[in-house]
């Protein structure tokens, strides 16, 4: 089976299980595990932040930085199909009492003078707007990486307005290698940011926020509040620290095999991309042409050995990682063409 659901699916190599059986270890909740904090300062110095903490997962990551950003009854601003929106269980409003206001992209990204209109005037019967979310690459977009020109002028328009600026930057890794823009270069322009190490990099689990030294401190305190401190997490840590060293270079091989994916699945009949998005490691694939519901054809590439998701009613979802070939993908997308072209016979 060539498993293509996401790129959350990889496990640990032995080189990298290697790492975290070495790793040296102390209590993290009193600040003293080495290896928790080596990574902590190599992440902050990679965002050119002053402080980064290490939280269970992305999700956790966005959370802390919206609850550390907010106070109960202020809106966010948010793309209308972003994580933090669609996939973190309205976490915003169960966690931090706040709500989001959604605004349409275009492959992810958000149009200014739609922003402009969503910031509300300071009048008290309204919510107060007090935080961008952006999300780079989108990954309901089809893992779009957001221009480094639209993306500062998006964070000014916030920050002229008194916006705080946060980013899901769940696949920073991936809009760096593919755009050539340092994950430094985007940050310049947040107050916060929220990595993973647990999707294209492999690592088995983990994120890593970053902001000011303050930020940091008080993100610190929710995430005691919510359940994350955690003890001796050098063992995970240390494999996040693999990931940096050997694993985000080869992202590029995971944009490329999506790139040929994308190419190949496109010719099926019925079946669009639109190849402009894939930009990494994600391809959107809508079989609404095809006169077949997404569910059905995800079980019948099942069947033939490929799984990916079901992103909606029309659409499906496949995503190069590290634990498929390029042979792999290849041959997923061949099995793919064959069986739309079997079933529109
Ligand atoms: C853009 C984005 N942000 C955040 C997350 C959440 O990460 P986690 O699954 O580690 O909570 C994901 C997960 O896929 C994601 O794609």
């Amino acid at each position: 089976m060539i498993d293509l659901r996401s790129d959350t699916l990889t496990r640990p190599s032995k080189a990298m299980r290697d790492a975290m059986a070495a790793a040296e270890v102390g209590d993290d909740v009193f600040g003293e595990d080495p290896t928790v904090n080596r990574l902590q300062d190599r992440i902050a110095e990679l965002l050119g932040k002053e402080r980064a903490l290490f939280v269970a997962s992305g999700t956790m990551g966005n959370q802390l930085c919206i609850k550390t950003h907010t106070h109960a009854g202020d809106e966010v601003i948010a793309e209308a199909g972003a994580h933090v929106f669609f996939y973190e269980t309205a976490g915003a409003a169960f966690l931090s009492s706040v709500q989001i206001y959604q605004v349409k992209g275009t492959r992810g990204v958000l149009p200014i003078a739609d922003v402009q209109q969503a910031i509300r005037p300071d009048i008290y019967y309204m919510p107060r707007t007090r935080l961008l979310c952006l999300e780079n690459t989108h990954n309901r977009a089809g893992g779009t990486v957001y221009p480094l020109e639209n993306f500062s002028a998006i964070a000014r328009i916030a920050h002229d307005a008194g916006l705080r600026v946060h980013l899901d930057g769940a696949r920073l890794w991936n809009a760096a290698v593919a755009s050539g823009v340092t994950p430094a270069e985007y940050c310049r322009h947040v107050d916060s940011v929220s990595v993973c190490l647990s999707k294209g990099l492999g690592a088995p689990v983990g994120s890593v926020i970053a902001g000011s030294k303050d930020f940091i401190e008080e993100a610190r305190h929710f995430r005691k509040i919510f359940g994350g401190g955690m003890r001796q997490a050098g063992i995970l840590a240390a494999a996040g620290l693999y990931a940096l060293d050997n694993n985000v270079k080869r992202l590029a091989d995971d944009h490329e095999r999506a790139r040929a994916f994308a190419e190949t699945v496109a010719t099926a009949p019925g079946v669009s991309i639109d190849l402009a998005t894939v930009q990494t490691n994600i391809v959107i694939m809508d079989v609404a042409g095809t006169g077949t519901g997404a569910g059905e054809w995800a079980r019948r590439f099942a069947e033939a050995g490929v799984r990916v998701s079901q992103a909606s009613e029309h659409t499906l979802r496949a995503v190069t990682h590290l634990d498929v070939s390029a042979q792999d993908v290849r041959d997923a997308a061949a099995a793919i063409v064959r069986t739309v072209t079997a079933g529109r016979a």
